[in-house]
Formats: C-alpha cells, structure tokens, sequence
C-alpha cells in the first residue's frame, strides 16, 4: 500500500519542477525585449481608443529605410489640452517644458546593423502590414517584440513572397 504512492509522488515532484522552469521560461521569454519606458504610452489607446494610424507618429516608415519615433511635439499638438492632470502627461509636459526629447527605450533593434541592411519604404511599398512583422501592436498596452530579428525569420518569408535571397540583398 506505501509503497504504491512513492511513482506518485515523484512523478509528482516532477512535474511540479517541469511546471516551475516553463513558468520561468515563459516571463524570461515574454519579457526578452520590454524595456520599461519613460512614459507609459499605450498604443492600444492611441491606435484603437482614439482612432489614430500609424503613419501620424511614424511618420517616415513609407519614405525612408527607418520608421522613425514622435517628437514630443508630436505629442503636445494633443496634449497641451488633453488629460493635461493626469500624471503621464504631467511627466511629457515636463520635457516639453525643458526641451528635452522623451528618452525612448527601442524595442525593435537589428542587433547586426552594421552588417545588415533592412529598410522599411521597401516592405511596406511592396505592400506589408505593420502586423506582418511588429504583431498586432494596436492591442498592445506595453509594445513587445514579436518575432525574433533573425536571420531565419527574414529568410523564411522572403522565401515565401519570393523576395530575393542572395546573400548580397542584405549583406552589403
Ligand atoms: C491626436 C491626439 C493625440 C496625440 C497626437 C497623442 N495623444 Fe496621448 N492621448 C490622447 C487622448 C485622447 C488620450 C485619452 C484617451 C482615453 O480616453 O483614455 C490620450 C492618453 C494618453 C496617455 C494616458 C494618460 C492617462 O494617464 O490617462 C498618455 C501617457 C499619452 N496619451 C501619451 C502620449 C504621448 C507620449 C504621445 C506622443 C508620442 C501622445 N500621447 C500623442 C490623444 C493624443
Ligand atoms: C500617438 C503616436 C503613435 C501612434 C499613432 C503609433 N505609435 Fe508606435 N510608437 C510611438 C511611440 C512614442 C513609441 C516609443 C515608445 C514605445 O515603445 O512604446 C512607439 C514605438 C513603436 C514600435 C517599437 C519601436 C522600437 O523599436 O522601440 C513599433 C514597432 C511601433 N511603435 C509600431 C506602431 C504601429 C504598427 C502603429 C499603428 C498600428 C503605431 N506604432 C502607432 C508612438 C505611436
Ligand atoms: C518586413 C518587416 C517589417 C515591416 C513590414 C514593418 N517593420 Fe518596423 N521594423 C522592422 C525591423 C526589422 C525593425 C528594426 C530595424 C533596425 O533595427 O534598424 C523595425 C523597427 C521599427 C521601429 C523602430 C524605429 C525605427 O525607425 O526603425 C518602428 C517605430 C517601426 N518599425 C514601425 C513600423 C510601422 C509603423 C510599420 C508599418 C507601417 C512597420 N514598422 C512595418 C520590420 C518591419
Ligand atoms: C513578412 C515578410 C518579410 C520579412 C519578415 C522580411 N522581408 Fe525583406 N522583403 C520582403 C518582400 C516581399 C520584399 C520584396 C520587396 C519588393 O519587391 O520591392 C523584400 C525586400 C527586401 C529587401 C530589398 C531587396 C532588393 O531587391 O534589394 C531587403 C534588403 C530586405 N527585404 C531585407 C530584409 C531583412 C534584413 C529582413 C529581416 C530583418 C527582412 N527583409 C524581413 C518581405 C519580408
Ligand atoms: C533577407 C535578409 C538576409 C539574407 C538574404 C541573408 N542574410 Fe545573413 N543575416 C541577416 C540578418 C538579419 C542577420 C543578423 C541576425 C542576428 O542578429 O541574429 C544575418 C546574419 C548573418 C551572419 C552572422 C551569423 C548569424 O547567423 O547570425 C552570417 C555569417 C550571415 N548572415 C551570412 C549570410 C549568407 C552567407 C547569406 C547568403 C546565403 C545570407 N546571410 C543571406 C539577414 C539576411
């Protein structure tokens, strides 16, 4: 009778570890590339609540290799008058005020840039979606890299959309 249990606990004990490391693993891999912020600005406010696109702040994403982050000017076109009381605005009224530029953490970094060429106008003429690559950013509290920048995941989709895939499309 004793002995019967003993499987059941150790199989028990095991899974108890199992379910601890993929805890562990799960919020090391969620928080792989969220870095805390200065201010918390929530796309999922601006982007669904008040209904703007994309390109009003990343305003160079169709024109230029990079998509480019708002000026605190930005910012102030809306926030000189709205939730002014409020103590995020409080904080980028404060910036405004000292002319200093809101010291954004990136999200979004090609670690190989140097050896890397990547361009938005590109992708986004030929006529991808945000989403295709940054995941649905307008649900997003906290902005969180989706896909890993690698090598693979640029590759695997050029195969797709037969895009080019020498070496020297990116590699310069
Ligand atoms: C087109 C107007 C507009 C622009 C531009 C804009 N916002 Fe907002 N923002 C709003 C509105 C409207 C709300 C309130 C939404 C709601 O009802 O909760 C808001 C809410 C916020 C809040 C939450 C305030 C709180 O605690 O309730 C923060 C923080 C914020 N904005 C930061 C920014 C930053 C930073 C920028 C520039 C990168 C920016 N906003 C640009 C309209 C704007
Ligand atoms: C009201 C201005 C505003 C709008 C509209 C907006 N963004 Fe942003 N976005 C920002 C600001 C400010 C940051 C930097 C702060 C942060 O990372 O949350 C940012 C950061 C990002 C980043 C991460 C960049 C990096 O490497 O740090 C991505 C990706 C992004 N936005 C995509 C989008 C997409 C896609 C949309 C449309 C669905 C959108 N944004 C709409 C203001 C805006
Ligand atoms: C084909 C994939 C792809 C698409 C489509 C794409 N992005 Fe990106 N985005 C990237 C990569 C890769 C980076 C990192 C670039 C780097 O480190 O130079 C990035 C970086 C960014 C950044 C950080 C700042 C900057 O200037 O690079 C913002 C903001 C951003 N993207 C917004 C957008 C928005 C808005 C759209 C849609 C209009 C979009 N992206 C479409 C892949 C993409
Ligand atoms: C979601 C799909 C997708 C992803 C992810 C993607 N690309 Fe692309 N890429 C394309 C498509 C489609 C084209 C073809 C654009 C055209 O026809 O002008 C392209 C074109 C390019 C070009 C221009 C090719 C030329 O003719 O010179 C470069 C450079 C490039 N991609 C680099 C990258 C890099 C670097 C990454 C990863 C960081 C990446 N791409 C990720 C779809 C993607
Ligand atoms: C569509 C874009 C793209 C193409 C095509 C491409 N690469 Fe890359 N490559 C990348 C990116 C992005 C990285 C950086 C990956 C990282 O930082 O993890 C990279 C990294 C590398 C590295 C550094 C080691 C590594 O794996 O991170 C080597 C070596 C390399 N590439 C060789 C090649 C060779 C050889 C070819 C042709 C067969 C090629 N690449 C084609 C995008 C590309």
């Amino acid at each position: 009778m004793k002995k019967g249990f003993a499987p059941i606990f150790i199989a028990g004990y095991i899974s108890a570890i199992i379910v601890f490391v993929g805890i562990i693993g799960f919020y090391w891999q969620e928080n792989r590339k969220t870095p805390a912020q200065p201010i918390n600005f929530s796309h999922q406010v601006h982007v669904q609540k008040v209904g703007l696109a994309c390109t009003h702040c990343h305003t160079t994403v169709e024109k230029s290799s990079s998509a480019g982050i708002p000026s605190v000017q930005t910012c102030m076109t809306c926030h000189k008058a709205v939730a002014t009381d409020k103590p995020e605005i409080k904080k980028l009224t404060k910036y405004w005020e000292d002319k200093q530029p809101v010291p954004w953490q990136r999200v979004y970094k090609l670690a190989a840039r140097k050896y890397v060429y990547f361009s938005h106008k590109r992708h986004v003429k030929a006529g991808l979606e945000c989403g295709n690559c940054h995941g649905n950013v307008q649900v997003q509290a906290v902005i969180k890299q989706v896909p890993k920048l690698e090598m693979g995941w640029c590759m695997s989709c050029h195969r797709a959309k037969n895009a080019p895939i020498d070496c020297a499309t990116c590699h310069k």
